[in-house]
Formats: C-alpha cells, structure tokens, sequence
C-alpha cells in the first residue's frame, strides 16, 4: 500500500514513519513552511528514490531536516558562532542554514557540494518523527520538480500519490512558504532564498546586512532557484498595482489573485483574496492553495496583485515573479 494518509497527532503513525525511514521509505511530513517528502539523510539508496519520485535533477541538493539544533554536528562541521545566534532565535523555525557539509554525509544530499542545507523545522510531529527515526532527514517540499509546493496532506496526495510510503496529515501549514535560506559559509552571509523569515529579522539577529546571492550561470548558489520554478499550468502575470476590473484582451476566463476584496472587481471568472485582514502572514499562508484552486479551473492567465517587499512580502513576490516567469 503507497500513499497512504495517517494523523500526524498520532503516536502510533510518528512511530511507523519513523520505522519506514529507518528502513530506508519515503515518507511525507508538514513543517511549518510545507510539507516535506521525507528520507534518512545517511542512506543514499532512499535519497536516491526522493530524486526519482520528484524528478528532481541530481544537481540540486536537499534540505537536511534535524530534531534539535544540538545535532547540527551530525552533519555540519561549522564552529562558526553566528550559526549559535541563529539557531537561538530562529529554530525550529523557518530558516535554513547553508553551512560547511560532515564528509560522511552522502554525497547525493548535497549534490557533490561541500555545503550543507540544515534546519529544524517549528512543526512538532516533523521533529517528533526524526527524533525516533534516529537520524537526520534530507527532504526537498513533497512535489514534482518545478511546481507549487504542498501546504496539505491532501496535495501531496495529489501530486505525489504513490511514490510516497505515508502521509502524515499536520493539518494546513502554519507559514506557507519555504524556509528562508542563508549561507554561512565564509564572510559575509547571504541570502540564497526568501522564505518564512523576514530578512530584516535575520540581519537584526546577525547584527549586520545581509549579502545578495550572486549566481553564477554554472552553479548557482542555491541550485534550485531557477527562474521558472513553482510553475502553474496556466500562465500568471504579475499586475504593476492594483486590480480593477477584468482588462480587455486578457483573456476570456481570467482569474484574480488579489491581496484585499475591493467592490471593482468586475468580470473575473475567479477571484481569490489573499489577506482579508491585510497582513502579509495570512497572505503567505494561503498563497499556494490559492494559486492551485485558480489553476485547477483550467483558466486562460492569472493576474496577480503585486506586494510591498518588506518582511515577508519579500518572499511572496519572489514566489509570484517565479511563477509569472514563463515562456
Ligand atoms: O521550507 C523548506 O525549506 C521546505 C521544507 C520541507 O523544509 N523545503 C524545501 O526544500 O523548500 P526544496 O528542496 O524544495 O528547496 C531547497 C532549496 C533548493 O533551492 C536547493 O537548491 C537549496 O535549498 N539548497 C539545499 N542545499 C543547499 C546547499 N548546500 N547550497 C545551496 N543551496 C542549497
Ligand atoms: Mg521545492
């Protein structure tokens, strides 16, 4: 039996996810960010599978998943002190350290880099369930390369299905989007990824600006930031403002995603609000449910309202620009 879907407040399913990954299953968790398609990090055959199951290009290396921050040294060889000031405040939570990689971490989680990608994840059942597996856990969001990523139990069925060996269902995800990501390798950090954490918080925690990540057209930084990523199968475009009504020559069934419900929305064929108290937090939560009912509608484009860039909005646009950024 694949796929199946078990409640993540359920000792008794923690304790058999926990057992399929020991014996080398893939199994499908929620953090707080997404949920995660789960495998022990240390067993390459399993990770192996996770690349298949998502189709996912060995260049780009995987998350590894711990249940405390004191078992960074499983997998990383950082002595560098920052690292304790952001674990402190941000784990678990949604931040995502790029940070020197343990040799005997396989190869094929970071993708032959000499780095490794760590958090700890703020959902209790994904911590639960690594604590009892025994072992770290590599896990990219549970979906086919290049789309949206899951924020139920439910989508991971539908995308994933039986490539999975369980589900645990964690209910909706608190923070919607991925963890942001930071490299901490040498000199100046660097943001590889906005996520669940403002940049703003990061740089105040660290006490200084963070650096841009600059990739190059080899390697880039974070591997998996290629522009067209969370793709939709209908096209979105990014609006320079607010919505009013439906543009002529958009198309003949236009959908809407907007930020607030405003009375001018005239001629939609869907319209999904985003922030009905107008906080970007509830926006992050929604957006990628959202973006899956309107492409589920078989529409001719999206039109997407644009955000203001501070804390987590940052992380919002850069998620929109991917998805409008097709050919
Ligand atoms: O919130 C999240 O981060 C979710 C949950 C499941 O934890 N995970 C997630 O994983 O978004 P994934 O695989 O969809 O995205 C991970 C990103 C990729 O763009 C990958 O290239 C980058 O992290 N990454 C992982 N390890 C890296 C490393 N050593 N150096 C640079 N980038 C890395
Ligand atoms: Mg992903």
């Amino acid at each position: 039996m694949s796929g199946r879907l078990r409640p993540a407040d359920d000792p008794a399913s923690i304790d058999e996810g926990a057992r399929l990954l020991r014996e080398g299953g893939l199994v499908a968790f929620p953090t707080e960010t997404v949920y995660g398609l789960g495998a022990n990090a240390f067993d390459a055959t399993a990770v192996a599978r996770v690349f298949e199951v998502k189709a996912r290009p060995s260049f780009d290396p995987l998350i590894v998943h711990l249940a405390a921050a004191a078992d960074l040294d499983r997998v990383s060889t950082s002595e560098d002190p920052r690292v304790q000031r952001l674990a402190a405040r941000f784990w678990p939570g949604p931040l995502t350290l790029v940070l020197p990689r343990r040799p005997d971490l396989p190869e094929i989680v970071t993708a032959g880099l000499d780095t490794v990608g760590v958090r700890v994840p703020g959902h209790s059942a994904a911590r639960d369930l690594i604590r009892k597996a025994g072992t770290p856990v590599a896990a990219p969001s549970a979906n086919p390369f290049g789309q949206v990523s899951p924020t139920t139990a439910v989508h991971v069925a539908e995308l994933l299905g039986d490539g999975v060996d369980l589900i645990l269902d964690g209910g909706p995800c608190r923070v919607g989007l991925e963890s942001s990501i930071v490299a901490l390798v040498s000199g100046t950090p660097t943001l590889l990824r906005p996520g669940g954490v403002a940049r703003e918080e990061i740089e105040e925690a660290l006490g200084a600006p963070l650096a841009e990540s600059s990739p190059s057209a080899e390697r880039p930084l974070a591997p998996g930031r290629l522009a067209r990523h969370y793709s939709t199968r209908t096209p979105v475009r990014l609006l320079s403002g607010e919505a009013g009504p439906c543009p002529a020559g958009a198309g003949a069934r236009v959908g809407l995603l907007a930020w607030r419900d405003a009375p001018d929305r005239e001629g939609y064929a869907a319209v999904e609000i985003l922030a009905p108290d107008g906080q970007a937090g509830t926006a992050a939560a929604r957006l990628f449910a959202a973006l899956r009912r309107l492409d589920a509608l078989g529409l001719d484009t999206i039109l997407a309202e644009p955000c203001d860039e501070g804390g987590l909005g940052l992380a919002i646009m850069d998620r929109l620009r991917r998805c409008a950024a097709r050919s």
